[in-house]
């Protein structure tokens, strides 16, 4: 209020000024016409009477003097006139006047002195008199003067007019000023100001949503603060919601996950229904090893984490037949039941022709999204041909997955990554009824790189026909909002975390993804088998050394793999005591060869290890050991187990479950973990030694501390890292997962306005 009475007063005081300036002037100049108005009738009248009077005064007739005198008393205007001597004295007069006449007048008595007309005012009987005086000669001798009295009151009441008016007008100005004022400050700027503070309010006590009451608060004045308030306000409720999001994952993580209690959550939240799990990499791929056929584990994390689920849920897996011996082992629908040495559920093989692999697989997924959605700065390539496969195999997934759960009520259905990102929609729209979730398991990129993608606003569209998309991290499903935000139709809430658009509701939540805690830790190491194991290592690989590290990776140009090796190498040139003493064993097993950039990548990893170990190469000893094959588990297990240091150092990565099945192996307590900190792991491992891949100095110095560091303090990283990974397993991932989907009710999956 008190700012409104401060506006009010400044503006009625300026008003107030500026008509006091105008009618001053105005009052002024009416002043002066009317004075001149009368002097110039005075004027007039005086030279006609001075005509008949100069005679009677010169032959002092002073009786005719008195009757001319007395004809013009009282005329409109005119009071009367006077004929005085050259002393200002009254010879002749308007009765009615002459008492009132001072003598000498003073007017007379300057017009006879400077012999010329003289008026002024005079007060007669209470009124303003104007007075006009003309002095008289004959024959060049000053004889007397003549007064003429005008009534000059009413040029008094017309300045007083003049005033009234004024003050009338401001009177009425202020009291318009004052309401618009008022109005135009509630309207504007005190009522939209009270409007967003309850709006504040509300959100701070939780009563009303990020997204909504923002346009319900008018006023220009407030628009960029609105918009940097809903800003903040968004922020806040991500906060809020990740708090209450740890909250409930603190208090989950009180209760142990595992196999076991997975089994019973799925027996409780499934009954007899089955999970139907769909992605482009199978679980177990048969290969020709000359005459013989081998089923292996192909090398990536999707598999490393969905098979122990899948063993547990049963269910059938439906993906992409790949290997080279896959038909054989399959039957005639392509299905057979895995794992070979303890079958638990059924895997379904779909088989793509050439150019579908090329163009779906190789083109768009891994030439054009994968890329995409990791900033590495390897540019993404978009072809239309590659597109027009990605949509025909998404098509052909569905087809198999529609006809899995052709008999199935309502079932559960959970697509893995950027391979199908099409599929929700397509499977939705034939079977509105089926529980829909999407895992992405690589990074969500922010909206304008994600915009690169000519077809960006499909891809939305197809994902969205999920009931739940999952990403490791929060920021990859804020990320992920806000593209759907910038091209896509929609309501966000903020709160929820949830996209709604034609009546469909999609969930956008962090399940961060990991391994089995289970398996490793039930074959713990003594110290000497670990000794011995690691002696066996050294001789396999012809080495002699006394410190080991290893890398895991497929070879890909995320994985930082080139960059790691850098590091090595200014280690080696910064701390020269551990040159023939530390050997770095990395197990690269090759992938995705049919694309140009990964062959590249596969020599320029070659050719670095050539050049280091050349540098440093000595007899019985090199930097860097690189295996290049695809390794299985248990051997990969084993290097875990003898090394002294693990390094994930990707550039970017989804979750990486390298750095996860590391801590996992390390039932010693023992072993440092170098992660980078652009990974998905790097938020929850947070006793690694966190390292920028970029930073080729930083590495170097972390695989000295981590070679040098206290063994107590070692271990008890390795501790808390492993309580972290035992608590947050895979069967909690999947746990989580599935109870989110299970509980969603018909309503959660309505999509009859779906466009
Ligand atoms: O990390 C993304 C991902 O697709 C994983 O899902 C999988 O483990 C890995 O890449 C392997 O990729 P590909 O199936 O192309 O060999």
């Amino acid at each position: 209020m008190k700012i409104t009475i401060r506006l009010i007063v400044s503006l009625l005081l300026v008003v107030a000024l500026v008509a006091v300036f105008f009618s001053f002037y105005q009052v002024r100049a009416e002043k002066i016409r009317l004075t001149g108005e009368l002097e110039r009738r005075a004027i007039v009248l005086a030279e006609s009477l001075r005509e008949s009077v100069i005679p009677l005064l010169q032959s002092n007739a002073f009786p005719k003097l008195n009757r001319l005198v007395q004809r013009f008393g009282n005329r409109e205007r005119l009071k009367g006139f006077a004929v005085l001597d050259r002393q200002g004295n009254i010879i002749a007069s308007t009765p009615e006047l002459k008492p009132h006449i001072p003598q000498p007048l003073p007017q007379a008595v300057s017009a006879i002195a400077e012999n010329r007309p003289i008026d002024g005012f005079l007060t007669i009987e209470g009124r303003k008199t104007y007075v006009f005086t003309l002095p008289l000669s004959a024959e060049d001798t000053l004889i007397g003067s003549l007064a003429l009295f005008n009534d000059a009151s009413y040029i008094d009441i017309r300045l007083e007019g003049i005033w009234t008016n004024t003050i009338l007008r401001f009177l009425i100005m202020a009291l318009f000023i004052a309401v618009i004022t008022l109005l135009t400050v509630k309207w504007s700027i005190t009522g939209p100001i009270a409007r967003f503070a309850e709006w504040m309010r509300e959100l701070r006590t939780g009563k009303s949503k990020v997204g909504q009451p923002v346009s319900a608060v008018r006023g220009d004045v407030l628009a960029p603060l609105i918009s940097e308030a809903a800003q903040l306000a968004k922020s806040l409720a991500v906060a809020r919601a990740r708090a209450e999001e740890e909250a409930r994952l603190r208090l989950q993580a009180e209760s142990l996950w595992t196999a076991n209690g997975l089994k019973e959550h799925m027996n409780a939240e499934l009954g007899a229904r089955k999970l139907f799990l769909i992605s482009n990499r199978e679980p177990y791929m048969h290969i020709k090893d000359g005459r013989t056929v081998k089923c292996i584990a192909p090398a990536g994390g999707l598999v490393t984490a969905l098979d122990p689920v899948m063993r547990i849920c049963d269910g059938v897996w439906i993906a992409h037949g790949s290997g080279e011996a896959d038909r054989e082992a399959a039957d005639a629908g392509g299905k057979l039941r895995v794992p070979p040495e303890d079958p638990s559920y059924t895997l379904k093989r779909v088989w793509l022709i050439k150019e579908e692999e090329e163009g779906y697989y190789y083109g768009f997924s891994n030439e054009g999204l994968w890329p995409l959605c990791h900033i590495t700065h390897t540019r993404p390539v978009f072809r239309l041909e590659d597109w027009v496969y990605y949509q025909k195999v998404n098509e052909k997934f569905a087809g198999a997955l529609l006809e899995e759960i052709s008999g199935e009520e309502s079932p559960l259905v959970l697509i893995q990554d950027y391979q199908l990102a099409l599929l929700p929609l397509l499977v939705k729209e034939k079977r509105p009824d089926a529980k829909v979730a999407l895992f992405w398991h690589i990074p969500w990129p922010n909206p304008e790189a994600y915009g690169i993608c000519p077809w960006h606003q499909e891809i939305l569209l197809g994902m969205l026909g999920a009931d739940i998309i999952g990403f490791h991290i929060q920021f990859h499903c804020n990320n992920f909002l806000d593209t759907v935000d910038r091209f896509l139709e929609s309501k966000i809430d903020w709160e929820q975390f949830s996209v709604n658009r034609g009546g469909h509701t999609t969930l956008v939540k962090p399940f961060p993804i990991s391994v089995s805690f289970e398996d490793a830790s039930a074959h713990a190491l003594t110290r000497p088998e670990r000794a011995a194991l690691r002696e066996n290592i050294l001789r396999e690989i012809d080495v002699h050394a006394d410190y080991l590290g290893v890398g895991v990776d497929r070879i890909d140009y995320t994985k930082g793999i080139v960059e790691r090796f850098r590091a090595i190498e200014r280690f080696l040139e910064k701390y020269p005591e551990f040159v023939g003493k530390f050997t770095f064993v990395e197990l690269g097993a090759p992938s995705r060869t049919h694309i140009k950039r990964y062959r590249e990548l596969a020599a320029e990893v070659e050719e670095t290890v050539d050049r280091i170990s050349w540098k440093f190469q000595d007899k019985g000893w090199r930097p860097i050991v690189f295996l290049k094959a695809h390794h299985g588990h248990e051997e990969i297990n084993r290097f875990y187990r003898a090394s002294d240091i693990c390094m994930v150092t990707s550039l970017h990565d989804g979750m990486n479950l390298v750095a996860k099945e590391f801590v996992v192996t390390r039932d010693d307590e023992d072993g440092a973990l170098i992660l980078s900190q652009f990974t998905g792991a790097s938020r929850e491992l947070r006793d690694a030694i966190i390292i920028n891949p970029y930073d080729v100095e930083e590495m170097a110095d972390a695989i000295y501390l981590s070679l040098t560091m206290e063994p107590s303090e070692r271990a008890e990283r390795m501790k808390r890292m492993r309580s972290v990974v035992r608590e947050h397993n895979v069967y909690r991932w999947a746990g989580n997962l599935i109870t989110a989907l299970a509980r969603l009710r018909p309503s959660d999956i309505a999509n009859e306005k779906r466009g």
